[in-house]
């Protein structure tokens, strides 16, 4: 049996090596055209941006001064995943909406589940707020979250498929006082950035008001059906709320004598409204009104709002928008829970400041003012340990171990604006000591290593006197 296997396995070999030779050399001539497609570097997607390192400060800084804010108005931070059932965003912004007509990056998983790439973060929290019973918690939870969002849109400035949010919501109360809170916030986020921006306000009541208004309104709408644009035709009968945003000029027209919503709120609405707008006259918040504001997503009720501030030509560009929604937990399978937030398009915000440069933008990159340079290989080694030693006690240098040659080092050190730097040759490794270089004044100072700590720190302490 033995010698029956031996004979048969080289046949099998020999079956190999006897493919067609046209065969192989149809294989090699393709292998050959792949070579140079796949030394072309792949190219960043349409609508989507890196965030290089020379950038990198600015996104640290709108992060902090996100953090900064939430946590003084006492939002926790959570995060909900990037892929989500597609259904939580149909039943929650809405069949009709843009963003879910036509912006959804939707796919079927493996398993066949139809899923997308959230294209916002309200629907998503309000599903973790179910999911984990957070009815269960103390009222309101105020949560914050930071992070990307993915819209399928015609690319341009101010506009990508991939953008970042910061955003606040506040579920489980519903109170005037708490609508004007996360106005405050996003206002004094912006602020804080150095931005000047203008709140719109208006309300377009509950589930019931809207409906008898926009009964009104399509009829109204219906008798200029000739004077409107192509795509507001289309939304008569599917979204008529979203021809009051057009920003077509015969649109607008029309809308300017169309029927006012807040004409058509309940009583209970309008006193809500109303103290909206006096919690804000009493945080000196300026605002305007706004009665063709209605959002682009479904489940808002009462007070919806935006932030704008203007673009590099002239124009009025969002950077924030929000509002009430006291139905979408109960729309997604919740109990009855009223909900207020706003989300900040963190794109948005980096171009305006941009644009405010020549005023002078408060976003400078935060860089240390001490350098340690190091000379001969040793000393490198020495620097490790002792920049090491340097952080656990709250001192930060800036460096460069990849650089061996003083000179530039000390030409990087110039470019930190740096007051002192450290210098490590092999003359003070053998010594024990450390020469401590005054930038400005040129004079050098020899200490002992271990006291480079304390030296470092008085210099610090002297400087922020
Ligand atoms: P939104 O108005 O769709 O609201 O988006 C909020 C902000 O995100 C916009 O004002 C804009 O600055 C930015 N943004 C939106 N789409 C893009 C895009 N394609 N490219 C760049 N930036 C964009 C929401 O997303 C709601 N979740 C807000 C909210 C929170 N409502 C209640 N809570």
């Amino acid at each position: 049996m033995t010698a029956r296997k031996k004979t048969e396995e080289p046949k099998k070999k020999v079956k190999k090596v006897t493919t067609p030779k046209n065969k192989e050399v149809k294989k090699d001539t393709k292998s050959k055209e792949k070579t140079p497609k796949s030394k072309k570097p792949p190219k960043l997607l349409r609508g989507m941006k890196d965030i290089q390192p020379k950038h990198g400060y600015l996104w640290q800084k709108l992060y902090k001064t996100a953090e900064g804010i939430a946590d003084a108005y006492g939002f926790d931070f959570v995060e909900t995943p990037i892929l989500e059932e597609a259904s939580l965003f149909v039943r929650s912004i809405g069949k009709g909406t843009d963003v879910v007509d036509k912006e959804m990056y939707m796919f079927e998983d493996r398993d066949g589940t139809k899923v997308c790439l959230r294209p916002e973060g309200t629907a998503s929290f309000a599903r973790a707020y179910v999911n984990h019973g957070m009815l269960n918690m103390p009222q309101p939870v105020k949560a914050w979250y930071y992070g990307p969002m993915f819209r399928h849109d015609r690319p341009q400035a101010g506009r990508y498929r991939q953008f970042h949010q910061f955003s606040c919501e506040s579920l489980g109360v519903r109170d005037p006082v708490i609508d004007a809170e996360l106005i405050s916030v996003a206002y004094n986020f912006l602020k804080d950035l150095g931005i000047e921006s203008q709140v719109r306000m208006n309300s377009i009541g509950s589930l019931e008001d809207r409906q008898r208004y926009i009964i009104e309104l399509v009829g109204y709408l219906r008798s200029k059906r000739s004077q409107l644009s192509e795509v507001s035709k289309m939304r008569l009968s599917k979204n008529p709320l979203r021809i009051l945003d057009s920003k077509d000029e015969g649109d607008m027209a029309v809308v300017e004598d169309a029927p006012q919503i807040l004409d058509w709120l309940s009583e209970d609405s309008k006193k809500y409204f109303m103290e909206v707008l006096e919690y804000l006259d009493d945080s000196s918040i300026p605002y305007s009104l706004d009665f063709t504001l209605v959002r682009g997503l479904d489940y808002y009720t009462d007070t919806v709002f935006e932030l704008y501030t203007e673009n590099a030509e002239g124009q009025q560009s969002a950077l924030c928008g929000g509002g009430r929604y006291d139905k979408l937990v109960e729309q997604i399978g919740g109990q009855p829970t009223p909900g207020c937030g706003f989300s900040i398009g963190l794109e948005r915000v980096l171009l305006s400041l941009n644009n405010t440069e020549a005023e002078g933008s408060s976003i400078k990159p935060e860089k240390p003012t001490i350098f340690f340079a190091q000379l001969g290989e040793q000393a490198r080694r020495r620097t490790l340990t002792l920049i090491e030693d340097l952080r656990k006690k709250g001192i930060i240098v800036g460096h460069s171990l990849g650089k061996t040659s003083l000179k530039a080092q000390l030409e990087m050190a110039n470019e930190y604006l740096t007051t002192h730097t450290v210098i490590l040759g092999q003359k003070e490794l053998q010594d024990g000591t450390i020469i401590i270089r005054d930038m400005e004044s040129g004079i050098q100072e020899i200490i002992d290593q271990k006291k480079l700590g304390n030296a470092l720190q008085k210099i610090i302490d002297t400087k922020n006197k």
